[in-house]
């Protein structure tokens, strides 16, 4: 019974394609939780110690905990190669900085993750990198940003909290044609819903803390990309320190398995709470690519399979209007992260006041009584009552 990583089937390859790497006999893969692996001879350690990427050496260089989740996210996404970090911001962090020195010139979004855009607007000018900010919905615009240095475009799409689109053959044509590399967080959409490498993307990363893991219990994150960037972010990472506990990269995978299944529940989920809100008259604007009424709907088809748990939402009245209604909820938890099995809320105007100004948030489009939601796998109906009766309340 060997494996295979050729089944049709995410889900299948998920459960099965990395069982060749459980050397074990227990049917559940065990955690390698040590610092240090023992070879034959110092010789032979010598040898694994000058090798790239080893699993067996030091756990900050790798250990086989992590290249089983590796390899199946390299599956799923269809890269060559994995590397796994001790967060979604790790993984950022090793994806940019492996590629980019002083003089360089980087393009990135502007609706993104805040820890990306503070990593990219605070922290890597004082390494004498520049990056322009463009609106991602207008692809001409990251055109016109482009310079002779110019060496990466960041993106995010879906974006957070926005849920905006980019359109990423489009971009990665031109990004190709100039040889720049494209980098995009994957994180809102997962590889169920969006596979950014078969479209012309460089470089996947994920904050796996989130629909990865799925049960909010676990930091991490990932690279996915060809095999020869993969080994320049890990020699990177071993610096930065950037590793990731075996035991966190063990419930990553326990999470992963059941990634299929419960990826399509939570979009069916936020299609079903997105369809409500958008009629109710006490909601001004639903940001959901998969109404109709998102601006780049037909664009979600295109480029997504399915349109993630995540959605966006403003009610009327304001930052008063939105405390209130955001006391009434009783399902929803209010507070940070995603992607997991109970319904998150969070207000992004109040969690990140010290990033943006008020006139930054504005300008993004952030208004005060926008809400945004990481739908969970709660019966829809519970979570429709819910919001009904609370937004009876404003
Ligand atoms: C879209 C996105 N990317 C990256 C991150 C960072 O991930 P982590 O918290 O695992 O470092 C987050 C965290 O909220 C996120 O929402």
């Amino acid at each position: 019974m060997g494996h295979d990583d050729n089944w049709e089937g995410l889900q299948t390859r998920v459960i099965h394609g990395a069982s060749g790497l459980n050397k074990t006999h227990a049917l559940s893969a065990p955690i390698w939780q040590t610092t240090s692996f023992v070879a034959d001879s110092p010789e032979a350690y010598a040898e694994i110690a000058a090798s790239s990427h080893p699993s067996e050496f030091y756990t900050r260089y790798g250990n086989p905990t992590h290249e089983r989740v590796e390899q199946t996210l390299a599956m799923l996404e269809g890269g060559e190669a994995a590397l796994v970090t001790g967060s979604g911001m790790g993984a950022i962090t090793l994806a940019v900085m492996s590629q980019i020195k002083s003089g360089d010139h980087v393009v990135a979004q502007s609706d993104l993750y805040a820890g990306a855009r503070a990593l990219l607007r605070d922290f890597v000018p004082r390494w004498g990198i520049e990056t322009t900010f463009v609106d991602q919905t207008k692809t001409e615009e990251f055109e016109a940003a482009i310079r002779p240095n110019t060496r990466l475009i960041y993106l995010e799409s879906p974006s957070n909290p926005l849920l905006r689109l980019t359109g990423l053959k489009a971009v990665t044509t031109l990004a190709k044609a100039r040889n720049i590399k494209t980098v995009i967080d994957n994180t809102f959409a997962t590889p169920v819903n969006q596979r950014p490498l078969q479209l012309g993307v460089d470089v996947v990363i994920h904050s796996a803390t989130k629909y990865l893991g799925g049960h909010h219990d676990l930091t991490a994150g990932v690279v996915v990309s060809s095999a020869s960037f993969i080994n320049q972010a890990w020699s990177l990472g071993v610096v930065f320190g950037s590793v990731l506990s075996p035991f966190d990269a063990w419930l990553l995978m326990r999470g992963i398995r059941t990634l299929g299944v419960r990826v399509e529940r939570h979009n069916q989920n936020a299609m079903a709470v997105a369809q409500f809100l958008e009629t109710h008259p006490k909601v001004s604007r639903v940001n959901y690519p998969g109404l109709e009424s998102h601006p780049q709907h037909q664009l979600a088809r295109q480029q997504m399979s399915g349109f993630t748990g995540m959605l966006s939402f403003e009610i009327d009245g304001g930052a008063e209007a939105a405390e209130r209604f955001v006391s009434r909820l009783k399902l929803p938890t209010y507070t940070g992260s995603l992607g997991g099995v109970e319904t998150l809320i969070v207000r992004p105007a109040a969690m990140w006041s010290h990033q943006l100004t008020p006139e930054q948030r504005r300008a993004t489009g952030i208004g005060e009584a926008l809400f945004r939601l990481s739908v969970g796998l709660e019966d829809e109906r519970d979570l429709i009552k819910d919001f009904e009766q609370a937004l009876e309340a404003v």
